[in-house]
Order: structure tokens, then C-alpha cells, then sequence
């Protein structure tokens, strides 16, 4: 890496990953404060990575030539996505793995799931996933209704579950398999050992054994009885790479824990951190009730998830808070960012939300304000919350479509509050939860009423 001028690599790594982890975007906007844009950062046992936080820096690293790019490595998350995942796959394999997921993910196939989407959250609002009914005086933790509407939706929709029994099967094996690894295994690889099963290593490697069983069995019940369901496992099983052949069981059990592991912690933060920022602000909720009542209760889900406002909503809690706030590519060959040469072996990102603060982009960028998106066109290396390039996240429309449907199905059958302590004061800070970061509270709200126009559908 020639870094004779330029941007320096800080020294006092420690200090510096321990103020990163503690609050990332912080820890960025300081950088880039102090010292403009590119800036190098440390991370303990992975080295310097070089960040760009700007339009033209985004449009430069997506654009750059395919062939010298690679996902990072060592990848923290490897043990939950395991090594055939699309996510860690390099080069032809990556091109491969990708042409065989990305159909199952098209906008067109996504619009069926609109009903699956609408039920998911009918059923958690009248307390059939992990909160109580929602009925006038409870208190619900958003953080644990979104996890348990996205995941329903995930299982429904790629592995075609809807008998209640296994669902909460595979729920109480995804949540511990998730929980299991928890903080110091995400950052500590040294940590990764097992020692006779006491530790934490020990119960995470058996909390994924649980898991993988749980989805070969699914995997093996589908080829051997030739059974076809219209959800994505089915669409994987009769998928067939260029050369004719079909995916493996094991290469499959991967890709699929990956699309629980990458597709539901996600979309769940979002739609925590939408209904926070419309609940902190009357008008912007006001206005998004209105769009969503001038169109009426019975809307078609896949009809909802166009209205305009919704969608600047939607889009502008995504600016915010992206949920996957780096973009790594790591180098097989020379590279200039922003005029800082990098070599083969080197390691480069985006922080997206430097990007989307960005002065010369966002006028006020600390500010919710969804009409922005009504006023303006923002392209693909100004708003990025999905990636970009030949790695923009497989599941964009899926996400997209999801945010809609539960905000709309949520916002039209309930009033709520945000509960005291998060009606006023500081927004929290986004701390990692697995793959995606995240309030570092679970956010709770009131339910104040339910919504006349739909409450006998509840
Ligand atoms: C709000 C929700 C989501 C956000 C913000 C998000 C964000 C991202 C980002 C930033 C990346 C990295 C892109 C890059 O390197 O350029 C990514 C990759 C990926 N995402 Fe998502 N994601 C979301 C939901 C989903 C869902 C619902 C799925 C699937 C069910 C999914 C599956 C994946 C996969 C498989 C990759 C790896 C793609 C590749 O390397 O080719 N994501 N996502």
C-alpha cells in the first residue's frame, strides 16, 4: 500500500476500534471532520481499510473493474453464512452462485409475496408471533415484532413453511443460532475454539447444527418427493447452472441459512427505525396516515407498496439508518481511490452513512425529511443503502417491498406512542447485531387505539 502521502493509517488502533464499535457513525463523521475524505480505518485483525464516504468515491469503487474485486477476508461472518455462501464467493463462482439466486429475487416473482407480507403482520398485531395482541394499553417492543414479522416472512417465502409447528421450530433455532453469536465471537476470532462444550463456541457450532438440520431435512424432504411449492427453495431445487448441473445439498444449506442470516435482522432494524422516526415527528406521520387512508383498507398490498409517500419514507429511513453501513471490496491489483493508490492485498469500503450525509449531495442531512425523495431523483452512488455494483444486495426488492407492506399493515390497524423514554431526547446510537447494526435499545411503543376503518379485520 504506498501511503508516502496521503491519508495515514492511525496509530493507536485499539483506541480507535473500541470508539468505532461503541458508535460507528460517530466514529466516522469525526474522520471525516478532521481529516476529508479518503481516510484510512483499523480494524483488529483484519488491517487498514480505506474509506470514501463521498459520491464520486462510491462511483469509483462500484465501477471498478470486477475482475480485481473480492469480498473481504477474513469475513467476520463467515461462521454464520457459511463458506459456499453468495456473500464470500469470489470471482466465476460468485457470477455462478449469483445467476442462480438473483431470479428467485426479481421484482416481478417478489410482488406475489404482498399477501404473505400483509399476513405476517395481521397475525403478530393479533399476538400469534413473539408480542401480545396489540390491543389499546399494551406496550410492545418493536425490535421483537419485526424480527418476528421478517423471519415469518423469510420462511415463508424462500423455504415455503406455514405449518405454525415447524415455523416455531425453525424460530426457536434461528433466534438461538443468532443469539449464540452474539458481540465478542463477531469481533474476537481468537474466541472462535471450542473447549468440551462450555464455550461459547462450543453452543454456537451446536445452536448452527440445530439450524442446518432443520434445513436439510427440508432440503431432502423436497428431492425426495419431488414435491414444488411456489416459494424460492423450490425455484433453487429446479434451478440448473449454465453447465446444466444442479446446485449441491451442502452448497444449498448454505445459501440458504444466508438468506436468513442477511434477510430478516436487516429489514427488521429498518422498520424499527421508521416507526421511531415517524413517531418523533406528528406532521411527516400525519401525512404518510393520509396517503395510506385516501387509499383505502382494502388496498392491495402489492398496490400499497407503490404509494409515493410511503416510498420517501421508506427510502429516507434507509438513508439514515442503513442497517449494512459498510461496503467492503478487498484488491487483487492495483487501484487508485480518490487519488490514494492501493495495492493487491489492500482492502476498500464505502460508509454509507457518510454518503448519505454527504453536504455536497443532502441539504440538512440530519434531518427526517422524506420529501426530498418526492423532489428529487437520487442516484445510485448518492443513495446506496443496498451496495452497488456486481454485489448490490440480492434482496433489494424483497426489502423494499417488505418495508412497505408492514409499515402500511402496521399504520393502518394501530395508533401508537412511543413509549416516554423514546418520545424526545437523543436518537440511539446503531450498534452491530449480527450482520446488520441496529438501535442499541429495544425501542418500545403504546398502542393507543385501534384504527376504526380496520379494526373488525384484527
Ligand atoms: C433493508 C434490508 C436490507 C439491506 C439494507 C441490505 C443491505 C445489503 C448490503 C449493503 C449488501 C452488500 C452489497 C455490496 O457489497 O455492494 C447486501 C448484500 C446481500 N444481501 Fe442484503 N440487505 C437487506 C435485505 C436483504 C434480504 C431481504 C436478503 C435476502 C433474503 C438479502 C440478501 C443479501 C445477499 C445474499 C447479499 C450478498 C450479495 C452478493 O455478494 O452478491 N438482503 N445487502
Amino acid at each position: 500500500m504506498s501511503r508516502q502521502a496521503g491519508p495515514r493509517v492511525p496509530r493507536w488502533a485499539a483506541v480507535h476500534a473500541l470508539w468505532a464499535g461503541a458508535d460507528f457513525e460517530r466514529y466516522f463523521r469525526w474522520r471525516r471532520d478532521r481529516e476529508g475524505d479518503p481516510f484510512f480505518v483499523r480494524f483488529p485483525g483484519f488491517g487498514a481499510v480505506l474509506f470514501t464516504g463521498t459520491n464520486s468515491g462510491a462511483r469509483e469503487l462500484f465501477r471498478a473493474p470486477i475482475d480485481i474485486l473480492r469480498p473481504p477476508h477474513p469475513n467476520p461472518i463467515e461462521p454464520l453464512v457459511g463458506s459456499a455462501s453468495l456473500i464470500l464467493a469470489e470471482d466465476g463462482r460468485h457470477r455462478r452462485e449469483r445467476t442462480l439466486l438473483a431470479p428467485a429475487f426479481h421484482r416481478d416473482r417478489i410482488r406475489r409475496y404482498g399477501s404473505i407480507i400483509r399476513d405476517a403482520t395481521l397475525d403478530e398485531l393479533r399476538g400469534h408471533g413473539s408480542t401480545p395482541p396489540w390491543r389499546p394499553g399494551t406496550r410492545v417492543d418493536a425490535r421483537a415484532a419485526a424480527r418476528s414479522i421478517t423471519l415469518r416472512v423469510i420462511l415463508t417465502a424462500v423455504f415455503g413453511v406455514d405449518d405454525p409447528a415447524r415455523r416455531a421450530e425453525y424460530t426457536a433455532a434461528v433466534g438461538a443460532f443468532l443469539t449464540a453469536f452474539s458481540g465478542p465471537l463477531l469481533l474476537v476470532p481468537a474466541l472462535r475454539h471450542g473447549a468440551f462444550g462450555y464455550a461459547p463456541w462450543d453452543r454456537f457450532v451446536a445452536a448452527r447444527a440445530r439450524l442446518d438440520e432443520l434445513i436439510s431435512a427440508d432440503i431432502a424432504r423436497r428431492r425426495g418427493a419431488g414435491e414444488t411449492g411456489a416459494d424460492i427453495l423450490d425455484m433453487l431445487l429446479h434451478s440448473r447452472y449454465e453447465d446444466g448441473t444442479a446446485i449441491s445439498d451442502d452448497d444449498l444449506r448454505d445459501q440458504l441459512r444466508t438468506l436468513l442470516v442477511a434477510g430478516h435482522e436487516t429489514t427488521a432494524t429498518s422498520l424499527v427505525w421508521a416507526l421511531f422516526r415517524l413517531h418523533r415527528q406528528p406532521h411527516t406521520l400525519r401525512r404518510l396516515r393520509a396517503e395510506l387512508d385516501d387509499a383505502g383498507p382494502g388496498f392491495d398490498p402489492g398496490e400499497q407498496a407503490r404509494l409515493p409517500y410511503l416510498d420517501a419514507v421508506c427510502q429516507e429511513t434507509l438513508r439514515l439508518h442503513p442497517p449494512v453501513p459498510i461496503v467492503l471490496r478487498r484488491l487483487t491489483g492495483p487501484f487508485a481511490l480518490r487519488g490514494v493508490d492501493l495495492a493487491a492485498g489492500d482492502t476498500m469500503g464505502i460508509s454509507l452513512p457518510l454518503l448519505h450525509s454527504d453536504p455536497e449531495v443532502w441539504a440538512e442531512p440530519e434531518r427526517f425529511r422524506p420529501e426530498r425523495f418526492l423532489e428529487r431523483r437520487y442516484g445510485p452512488f448518492e443513495f446506496a443503502p443496498y451496495g452497488g455494483g456486481h454485489r448490490r444486495c440480492v434482496g433489494a426488492s424483497l426489502a423494499d417491498h417488505e418495508l412497505r407492506i408492514v409499515l402500511a399493515t402496521l399504520l393502518t390497524h394501530v395508533v401508537l406512542a412511543p413509549s416516554p423514554r423514546y418520545a424526545r431526547g437523543r436518537i440511539p446510537v446503531a450498534v452491530p447485531h449480527n450482520i446488520a447494526t441496529g438501535p442499541h435499545a429495544g425501542i418500545t411503543f403504546d398502542v393507543v387505539s385501534e384504527c376504526p376503518r380496520t379494526a373488525t379485520r384484527m
